[in-house]
Order: structure tokens, then sequence, then C-alpha cells
């Protein structure tokens, strides 16, 4: 069972979030190719060896979604554009791309849901990347021109507009690890990488005050960073990992500075004169998005920086692989807010878990113990007085996850790959239950 929704303050928000590249399908709609088709299209890099061509043809069947988002209660949707179908070679807008997300908003106005919108969830166009992508400096002012071409076209009806989706995955996953496109492992374009996602979100938010946009921010994902054992090393790799993923982002977002654990080996690698944009990346927020799935145990590695390596933990997993720590998502919450952005609104804009289907594959009842765990978790952190002003759950449907294909199974809806046919599940109901009962005043 869910928690009542009166345990949560009248005006708290309701929501499920999806992205463009994991639910559309690229293949439609005159999409420009993105640096994830091509990363996709290489061997070895996802798991089932698909890509996002099809996807869940939301493309086609996006009433039908919107139509499972309002049935469910809710009342906001967290979608994103896709830059490569919004400006195929990422320079010049393409009108039938911006027709669609013009028609979607359109569509969850209809039904009651609040549009919040992430600029950037990942589909970088492959022209962009060909030019360097994040290891471009230039990618401060093409982003802009995109935020600022969706702006144009949808800044009059959107609720909450928010720049980047989880810039760690963006720079550190994507340049350093090597697990997401473009698949570099390289510590001087992940350094740059980690620069520039901070520099064009900075150049994205003054240009779209310059707009007048309101209700700006950004999407950053926090994960508990715990040593694996007690060995000093362990320690420190779990504190390098922190400043990395945790401190690395927010620090700069806020005017506190890169912090030094991890600057000790990301800033020799730094573009030049990186400390004269921290002024324009600390722009003010409206407010802050927080993802949260898991905490990573860290063990010391011999060898070269960061000395760090994830360890299996001993906790319950989700399909993922990933331990289920509900606790970790109140700390992150009281912690934000204490160190770092005091009574900001944050909302969480992602939390969910990947299960395997059973022989009733709309039949989740772990799925219903995980979000109960975790918004109690939230009403926790709201006692002790964050900010906090909702919460959405990834992902409304079953969708592609990334280099782990169509495995893995987060959605409350569950979708068949062959027939798009969609069912909901039980945690989709057990949302509607606690969303229909009577809101607290
Ligand atoms: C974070 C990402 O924003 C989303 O794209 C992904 O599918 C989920 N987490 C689950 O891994």
């Amino acid at each position: 069972m869910l928690p009542p929704r009166s345990d949560f303050p009248a005006g708290f928000v309701f929501g499920a979030a999806t992205a463009a590249y994991q639910i559309e399908g690229a293949g439609f709609g005159g999409a420009g190719p993105s640096h994830w088709d091509s990363f996709a299209a290489t061997p070895g890099n996802i798991a089932d060896d698909s890509s996002g061509a099809r996807a869940c043809d939301h493309y086609h069947l996006w009433e039908t979604d919107l139509d499972l988002m309002r049935n469910a209660g809710f009342g906001a949707y967290r979608f994103s554009t896709s830059w490569a179908r919004v400006m195929p070679d990422g320079r010049r807008p393409n009108p039938e791309g911006l027709d669609f997300y013009d028609r979607l908003v359109d569509g969850m106005l209809a039904r009651g849901l609040a549009p919040f919108l992430t600029l950037y969830h990942w589909d970088l166009p492959a022209a962009l990347a060909d030019r360097g992508g994040w290891r471009n400096r230039d990618i401060a002012g093409w982003f802009a021109d995109y935020a600022l071409a969706v702006h144009a076209r949808l800044g009059d009806r959107v609720a909450s507009t928010a720049t980047l989706n989880e810039p760690w995955c963006i720079a550190w996953l994507s340049h350093f690890l090597g697990h997401h496109a473009p698949g570099l492992r390289d510590i001087r374009a992940a350094s740059r990488a980690m620069h520039h996602v901070l520099l064009a979100h900075g150049t994205a938010m003054a240009a779209l005050r310059a707009e007048g946009a309101q209700d700006l921010g950004i999407v950053l994902n926090f994960e508990t960073a715990h040593p694996a054992d007690d060995i000093p090393g362990s320690a420190e790799a779990a504190a390098t990992h922190d400043a990395i993923y945790n401190q690395w982002f927010i620090r700069a977002l806020t005017g506190q500075g890169y912090p030094q654990a991890a600057l000790a080996g990301i800033g020799p690698h730094l573009p030049q004169g990186w400390q004269d944009d921290m002024g324009l990346i600390a722009q003010p927020l409206d407010w802050l998005g927080v993802n949260y799935y898991t905490r990573g145990l860290h063990a010391h590695a011999p060898g070269l920086w960061p000395n760090d390596r994830s360890v299996a933990g001993p906790l319950p997993k989700t399909q993922m692989g990933w331990e289920i720590r509900p606790e970790g998502l109140a700390e992150f919450l009281l912690r934000l807010s204490r160190d770092h952005v005091g009574d900001l609104p944050i909302f969480v804009t992602e939390n969910g878990m990947a299960l395997e289907p059973g022989a009733d594959v709309t039949a989740d009842p772990a799925r219903i113990d995980f979000i109960a765990g975790h918004l109690r978790a939230a009403r926790e952190a709201l006692a002790q007085g964050v900010n906090l002003r909702g919460f959405f759950y990834w992902s409304l449907l079953d969708n592609y996850e990334w280099a782990f294909g169509y495995g893995p199974r987060f959605g409350l809806v569950h979708v068949d790959y062959d027939s798009m046919a969609r069912s909901p599940k039980a945690s989709w109901h057990a949302f509607r239950q606690m969303l229909a009962q009577g809101r607290a005043d």
C-alpha cells in the first residue's frame, strides 16, 4: 500500500517521468541522427543490440500515454524534448519536430497535467557530436540556441523547465566510464565535459531568463557512496566518488566551487580559464530536481586516480542489481537543503525500480513496496523541514534503458514491444487509488 495522499501537502505534485529517446521512436517524424543512434549501432555497447529507433512508439501513441497519466490521477508529467528532433542537424529548427511537442503539451493541458519539460535527456544531434559534442566549449552556445527555440514554441505553456538531466551521466558515465554515448574512456574528454555541461546550463539559463522564462531548474542524480570495508583507502574511494558524483554539480551551481577531492584528478584536464566561468554557472535556480535510486559500495582500487571500484552490496536488489535503500532519499534531501540549497524548492524528479515481469506482467507488488518506502522517506524529509514540492516516478512506461536495452522494466505500465500494447500494472493502480483519495488542506 502506498501512503495516503493526505500525508502530503495539498499542493504537492505527483507525476511520472519519461525521456524522448527512451519512448518516442527516434526513427519517426523527421528526427535527425543522435549520438545514441550511432552508439547503439556499435557492437558491444547495448546489452540486446537494440536502439531507440522504435522504442515505445510514443511518437504515434502519445495520446494513449497521456490518457494513462491522467487516469492514474497524476497532476504533472515530466517529459523531454529531443534536441535531434527539434534540430536534426543540431542548429536549424525542424517545424515538424516542434509541432509534435506543441501537440504533446496541449494534450497535457487538456488532461490537467502540468508539463515539466527537460531540455536535454541525452539525445545529442550527431552533427554536434561530430564537432566534439560536450568536449567542445561551443556547446554552451549551441545548447542555449536550442533552449531558446524550444522556449519560443512551448514556453507559454510549460509549468517548469529543466536544462539538463543528470549531468554526471552526460559527462562522467559517457566520457570517462564509457558506458553511455559517446562511449569514451578519456580523462581529458571527461573533465572538459564535466565543465562544459555546467557552462551550457548557465549559458542557457541566462538566455532563457533574458526571454522572461520562469521556473527554471536542473535535474541532478545522487547516489549514496559508502566504503565497502574498513581499509582506509576504501573510505577515500567513497569520498572521491561522492565528490565527483554528488558534489561536483551542486557545489558549482550554488557558487561553492568544485570539490577538492574531485579537482585532484579532474583539475589538470579542465579547460584553461575555467575559473572565469564559475559565475555564469552559478545562476540562481528556481528549483532543484533530485533523481535518487540507490547506494553504492566503494573499495580502494590500486593504480590510477580515482582509485575506486564498486563492490556489490548486501541489501535486496532491483532488476538492475541496484540496492534498495529508501532512507538514502531522505538523507540526500536533508543534506541538500542543509549544505547547498536551503529553502529552494526541491522535486524528486525520478525514483523507481526495474523489476523482472512474472507470468502476469501486471503483477508488481515489489514495485509498490519500493515506491511506498521512498514516499515514506520523502514524507520524513518534509517533516524535517525540507521544501520538497513533488515526486515523479520513473517511469510511466517500460522503455529503452540505454545500454541495458529493453530488458529492465521500470514502468508503471507494461509495454509489449511487438504489439505496443500498454497494460497498467498493479503499481499504476496503487497510484490511482492513492491519488483518488481526498487531498489534505
Ligand atoms: C536515470 C535517467 O534519467 C533515466 O533515463 C534512466 O532510465 C533511469 N535513471 C533509470 O536508470
